[in-house]
């Protein structure tokens, strides 16, 4: 009754933001992501009958109370649907640098369902594994996958449609994606706090909803034509329009600051000296620039320059979650 599980964390080209049920976690918009390289999460989930509680281990030390409440409560829908009443240790191990705010719920909960549904016994098809990760977290069914990857939102109430798809495997279209760490200062509003009060207080977020799928068809126009020059125009301009929403919320809010503009603007100047790269930023002010692999090292080198930029690291689209032989 034991597995482990390795997830590797997304970026989302088409954002998900905003929920149409807040406990199935099923989303207003379909969104399309890729999957990376670099960053990913190793989880161990082992059953016992002897156990009376779960207990969470995060990086070889015992959670906290919320974060083992939050892993306790996505065991019970798994325990509920394999109808087996066990307790289980959990052990992760995230390779994402938590600390400089490249926390990833994504790669956490994809790691978990996958090596919980294992260990119970459950011999899933990825399309239900997805939707197992989705009740963990929404962006976490993307990560099933490798490569580009779908959400298609479904429109059932069950959330039974709602699950991710593979579009393009991660060898079809190199990209570089390079994870831009700025200084940070501010406390951040977590991504699931932001999008539920977008959704209800901001007047921009029906632009959001009007716009989005077309989006998504334009972004799979250009993965079908490796247009990198679409894709990267398309990425950058959702990107914008989701923040775009959160300053219309009431309180408004904004997860930029002045060094994630430094990083927006020297993108967009490297594109007046005619080298194509473009960014997008989740719900935080690291930035991620999107290129070609033949112009990763320039990009490395303008973005290196740039006082407030901490850290880089350089991704390409990576593989999706794997069971790994338990020791
Ligand atoms: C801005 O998947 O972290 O990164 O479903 O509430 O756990 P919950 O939210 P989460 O939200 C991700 C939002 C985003 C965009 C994206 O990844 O698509």
């Amino acid at each position: 009754m034991k597995a482990t599980a390795k997830a590797h964390t997304n970026i989302a080209l088409i954002k998900y933001w905003g929920k149409r049920d807040e406990s199935l976690i099923l989303p207003m918009n379909s969104s399309l992501s890729v999957t990376l390289d670099t960053f990913y999460t190793v989880t161990t989930v082992e059953f016992n009958e002897k156990l009376t509680e779960d207990v969470f281990f995060l990086n070889g030390e015992k959670a906290d109370h919320t974060d083992t409440e939050r892993v306790s409560n996505y065991l019970r829908a798994i325990r509920k649907f394999a109808k087996k009443h066990l307790f289980a240790v959990v052990r992760s191990e995230n390779h994402v640098p938590t600390a400089a705010g490249f926390a990833s719920s994504a790669s956490g909960y994809a790691a978990l369902a996958a090596a919980a549904t294992k260990a119970i016994g459950l011999n899933l098809h990825p399309q239900e594994l997805s939707q197992f990760a989705r009740l963990g977290s929404g962006s976490a069914c993307r990560s099933i996958y490798g490569g580009f990857v779908e959400w298609q939102k479904g429109v059932k109430e069950d959330g039974s449609d709602s699950f991710a798809v593979p579009i393009l495997h991660e060898d079809d279209f190199p990209i570089a994606v390079l994870s831009v760490m700025v200084a940070t200062n501010r406390k951040k509003v977590l991504s699931r706090a932001g999008m539920k009060r977008t959704v209800e207080t901001s007047p921009f977020y029906q632009g959001w909803l009007d716009t989005v799928e077309h989006d998504l068809s334009e972004l799979k126009h250009a993965l079908e034509l490796r247009d990198f020059t679409l894709l990267g125009e398309i990425a950058e301009r959702n990107a914008l329009k989701m923040h775009a929403t959160t300053l219309g919320a009431n309180p408004p809010f904004y997860y930029w600051q002045s060094a994630t503009m430094e990083v927006m603007e020297a993108v967009q100047n490297m594109r007046s000296q005619g080298i194509e790269a473009y960014f997008t930023m989740d719900a935080g002010p690291n930035v991620k620039v999107l290129c070609l692999p033949e112009d990763e090292q320039k990009v490395y080198d303008q973005l290196k320059q740039i006082p407030s930029v901490k850290k880089i690291f350089t991704c390409h689209p990576g593989p999706g979650v794997t069971i790994l032989p338990t020791g």
